[in-house]
């Protein structure tokens, strides 16, 4: 067993470090209060290669393994976490579950185009009215001849108003309750595509949200992601990467409050001492950095067995569920700490609080990987061998 980063793991966390404090930082606090995107962030995302971070070299990408991709996001994140969800979903949501479902003419047609962030992607599955119970999406994609008509429409979609494409789950019949689900890769350019933003987000901020709406849309069977009936499998499978970079993300935050914390409470007085001397604040630096230590293990635990291509939908689950719990605790601290500071967004704890309450309920909620917990525990689900696997690292391909 080895804990220790590699040279490369090393570098890549250097380079996300000063992305966000060369890049993210500078205005943030003003987008974030404005609720509005940097317009370049992508452009800069793309040409330090973090878009294609953990693609293979022969797609475009970095070649780095899939723990450099939770590093990429743990830092990026420890700056804002509009960055990280740019990560979560164009990375780990679309171009993961392409490397992992595409066929070869599939990914040389597209991975390419992502890793260099030439085109930006994003996901739906979630719908007005299925949320946690993703089973019971209503978006159809219904045959005709070499192509199928998508109508419907999906909601909380990240970069809706900025992505080129996205990955689609629909179900295939309008009516049947049991009509199998299928998973298409959409170009925003297709008729019948729009999309709007929403607004009045509690967090994130500076980043991009909003929904995504079919009418009537034509899309080949080409750009099918495995066959009818594998959509739900597909869906699930982006989610195991895309929870994977928001476990890994949310540690960031949480030494992003340390940051903070750790800085204030040497330097503000209480009578004739700084308040780090206080017993009752350093129990809550202590926690602070035990949920940090521990949601690093868990995260890279999982990026270990992405890399080793094992099955990792349990330990992913535990490391998203823990570390988004971990984070929300530790900004709710950070602005305890603080006191009245923290309640403004003159200090930038108040955001992190606002940002970390969002990733305890997407990718999964804090409720639906209790229960998946339980249920692994107790013998009701278990982990059966995938058909479908992500490629390990080094990809050989
Ligand atoms: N990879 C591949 N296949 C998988 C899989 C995985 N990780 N997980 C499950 N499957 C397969 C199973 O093997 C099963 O196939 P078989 O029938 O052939 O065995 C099939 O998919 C169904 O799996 P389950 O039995 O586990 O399905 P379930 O109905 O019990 O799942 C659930 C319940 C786990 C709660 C699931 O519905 C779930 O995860 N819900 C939460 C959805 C979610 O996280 N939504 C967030 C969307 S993205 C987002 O949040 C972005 C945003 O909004 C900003």
């Amino acid at each position: 067993m080895d804990f220790a980063l590699t040279q490369e793991h090393q570098l890549i966390q250097e380079s996300a470090y000063k992305f966000g404090q060369q890049v993210i930082l500078p205005g943030l606090a003003e987008r974030d209060r404005a609720h509005e995107s940097d317009p370049t962030m992508l452009k800069q995302m793309a040409e330090s290669g973090f878009l294609g971070v953990c693609m293979p070299e022969k797609f475009g990408g970095m070649g780095a393994d899939y723990i450099s991709l939770g590093i990429a996001c743990e830092e990026m994140e420890r700056a804002d976490s509009t960055a990280r969800v740019v990560l979560s979903v164009h990375v780990g949501l679309h171009s993961m579950t392409l490397l992992q479902w595409g066929t070869d003419e599939q990914r040389q047609r597209w991975l390419p185009e992502l890793a260099s962030g030439r085109r930006i992607a994003g996901f739906g599955l979630t719908e007005p009215n299925a949320g946690s119970d993703a089973i019971n999406i209503k978006t159809t994609a219904i045959k005709d001849g070499d192509y199928y008509i998508i109508n419907g429409a999906k909601t909380w979609i990240s970069l809706a108003d900025f992505a080129d494409q996205f990955l689609v789950i629909t179900r295939l019949a309008q009516t049947d309750a049991k009509a199998p689900y299928a998973a298409f890769i959409v170009d925003r350019t297709t008729p019948g595509f729009s999309s709007r933003p929403i607004k009045g987000k509690l967090g994130v901020r500076a980043g991009n949200t909003g929904e995504i709406m079919f009418a009537d849309m034509r899309v080949h069977k080409d750009c099918m992601l495995g066959q009818e009936g594998d959509g739900f499998k597909v869906a699930m499978s982006a989610l195991d990467h895309g929870r994977y970079t928001v476990a890994s993300g949310a540690v960031g935050i949480i030494t992003a409050c340390l940051d903070a914390c750790n800085k204030y409470a040497n330097e503000r007085m209480a009578g004739s001492e700084v308040i780090g001397k206080k017993q009752l604040v350093q129990q809550m630096i202590a926690s602070m950095a035990q949920g940090r230590d521990i949601g690093r293990l868990l995260y890279q635990k999982v990026g270990w067995m992405k890399n080793n291509e094992m099955r990792h939908t349990r330990e992913c689950s535990l490391a998203k569920w823990t570390n988004c719990a971990a984070a929300f605790d530790a900004a709710n601290k950070a602005v305890e700490i603080h006191g009245a500071y923290g309640y403004c967004d003159e200090f930038p704890v108040e955001r992190y609080f606002r940002n970390s309450r969002g990733a305890v309920i997407y990718e999964g909620t804090h409720e639906i990987h209790t229960i998946m917990q339980a249920e692994y525990e107790l013998g009701y689900r278990q982990d059966k061998p995938l058909a479908v696997t992500l490629p390990g690292w080094p990809y050989k391909g």
